[in-house]
């Protein structure tokens, strides 16, 4: 099989989770890596064997890459899309798009006039729990889902602002704990009702951070033209990350899931249940709390750049979780006085 070549751009905290994929899958090899802190590309280089680049233009015009991986902050993430699109080089970008709507939407445009491949990292939704509740509800097993609601309460102190340059702003970031943790739960629910969103209610505040101006706590109501109605609450206060919890109230079922686990009490009496595998040793550095499903998205973007899938999570897709979150923040900061 031919082995896509691939570049990974940003070097930093995420980065091995898309590096370790990139070596170990079959169906690739990771070329060359780039960083404007030439430590953290030489580093990631070294480890991987790939090669060190400090400009992501010249290693994109040297390398003959076919899929760039996009590991960088925010405000970056269509800008860099964009330039490898329009070099013929498809693109995974981690989540968000962008930090606002017009840019990811050009971006999807882009990739479907040049005929590139452009993903987006929702890994969330390759987690077992995640897809049997999916699996559930388009079999029509869950029958009409009437409500929806998500939690998420973590812990992203200032001492963890204050480690980057970018997180916690408005400008690079696009926001706080809405844009940054919570957009995965968002997406999962949003992924699982899959109908068109027909009213955002939201209030937001920054109730417990002194370093940073945005959002650190969330709440709202998202009203979608089939009837559920889900509401969220989020907010990184909190001492600990404790698991996200997603509940949905079926008109055959009722669903509690999170991350790891997921549970299907059916109205007949039956259940179903699924629970994540462990595959933390592909993965030494990473986070818990990113989960252990990037090798499976970053899996089927290789195999649709082969032409043996389609792909799942592309830009239109995802696309429709972005307009959330940034109908969200449309509102959100209304309510901040913004
Ligand atoms: N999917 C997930 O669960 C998950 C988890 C963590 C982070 N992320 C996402 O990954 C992305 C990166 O996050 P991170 O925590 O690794 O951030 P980070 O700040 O640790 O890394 C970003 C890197 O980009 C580099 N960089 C900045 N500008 C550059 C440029 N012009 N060219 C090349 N390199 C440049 C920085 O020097 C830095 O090393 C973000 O989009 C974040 O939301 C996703």
């Amino acid at each position: 099989m031919k082995k896509l070549r691939i570049g990974i751009i940003g070097c930093g905290r995420i980065s091995v989770m898309h590096a370790v994929p990139a070596t170990v899958l079959e169906e690739s090899m990771l070329v060359a890596c780039c960083d404007i802190v030439a430590e953290r590309a030489e580093e990631l280089a070294a480890k991987y064997g790939a090669k060190a680049y400090t400009s992501y233009e010249k290693m994109i015009g040297e390398c003959s890459l076919d899929a760039v991986h996009i590991c960088l902050p925010h405000y970056l993430h269509t800008v860099v899309a964009q330039y490898a699109i329009m070099h013929g080089v498809n693109v995974l970008s981690e989540k968000p798009m962008s930090v606002d709507y017009e840019s990811a939407a050009k971006t999807v445009a882009l990739a479907e006039e040049k005929k590139v491949l452009y993903g987006v990292i929702f890994q969330c939704r390759y987690n077992n729990s995640a897809q049997l509740v999916k699996k559930a509800a388009v079999a029509g097993k869950l029958g009409k889902i009437i409500s929806a609601r998500s939690t998420l309460t973590w812990k992203r102190d200032d001492e963890y602002y204050g480690e980057s340059d970018w997180k916690g702003t408005w400008d690079k970031e696009g926001g706080g704990v809405v844009i940054d943790q919570a957009i995965h739960s968002i997406d999962l629910v949003n992924w699982i009702v899959n109908s068109e969103v027909e009213k955002v209610s939201c209030s937001m505040a920054n109730r417990g951070h002194q370093c940073v101006k945005v959002e650190d706590s969330a709440e709202g109501l998202i009203t979608y033209k089939n009837g559920t109605r889900y509401g969220f609450y989020c907010m990184n206060n909190y001492g600990c990350d404790e698991p996200i919890e997603i509940r949905l109230f079926c008109e055959k079922a009722k669903v509690v899931f999170g991350y790891d686990d997921a549970y299907i009490y059916y109205n007949d009496g039956t259940t179903e249940e699924a629970h994540q595998d462990e595959c933390k040793e592909v993965y030494e550095g990473g986070k818990d709390y990113w989960g252990f499903q990037h090798i499976r998205q970053i899996r089927q973007f290789y195999r649709a750049c082969l032409g043996l899938e389609e792909l799942e999570i592309s830009g239109k897709e995802a696309l429709k979780t972005h307009k959330l979150i940034c109908d969200i923040y449309k509102i959100g900061k209304e309510s901040m006085g913004l």
